[in-house]
């Protein structure tokens, strides 16, 4: 149904923007909104990783020693990507649950990103021992620099 109506929505502007030439550009996102799908995607990345190995460690799921390693490689891997080039000036704003004290303390938000980043390669090793006693608390290390960001800088 949605796609449905995107397309009626194309076949109803569409001309009217050709014929209008170079405003054909403004139906492309701004550069704003670019950076909020960027970081976004980032964090999904984190989370469909986070998930799969929260519900091994949690007991709710079988302990198989390759996936849950792939999971943690996964996690490090976009964990290293530059998700601060994903909040740039002016784009607090719009659909994003980012909040304005990404801009205030920026130092502050990137020194979380960084525990991150020590965390999830932690975590890796961790799981490559294959010992979920060792993987526990590294996952609770993980999980918890996603948390203490999200406290002061998520909606
Ligand atoms: C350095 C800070 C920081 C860290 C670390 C962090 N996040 Fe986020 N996260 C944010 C911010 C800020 C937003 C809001 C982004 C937006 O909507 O523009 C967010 C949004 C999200 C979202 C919502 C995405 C969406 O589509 O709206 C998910 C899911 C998420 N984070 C998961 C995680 C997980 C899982 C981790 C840890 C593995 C993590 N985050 C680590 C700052 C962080």
């Amino acid at each position: 149904m949605k796609k449905l109506v995107t397309h009626s929505l194309i076949a109803l502007t569409l001309p009217a923007l050709i014929a209008s030439g170079s405003q054909a550009l403004a139906a492309e996102k701004s550069s704003a909104e670019r950076a909020i799908e960027y970081r976004e995607s980032i964090m999904n990345i984190f989370s469909w990783n986070l998930k799969a190995m929260g519900s091994v460690v949690k007991g709710e799921s079988a302990y198989d020693q390759a996936a849950f390693a792939q999971h943690a490689a996964d996690l490090a891997a976009a964990a290293r990507l530059n998700l601060l080039a994903g909040f740039p000036e002016g784009s607090d704003e719009g659909e994003t649950g980012a909040k304005a004290e990404v801009w205030m303390t920026p130092d502050d938000f990137k020194e979380k990103y960084q525990a991150l980043q020590t965390k999830s390669e932690a975590l890796v090793s961790a799981a490559a021992s294959g010992n979920l006693d060792a993987i526990r608390p590294a996952f609770g290390d993980t999980a918890n620099s996603c948390k203490e960001c999200h406290k002061a800088y998520k909606e």
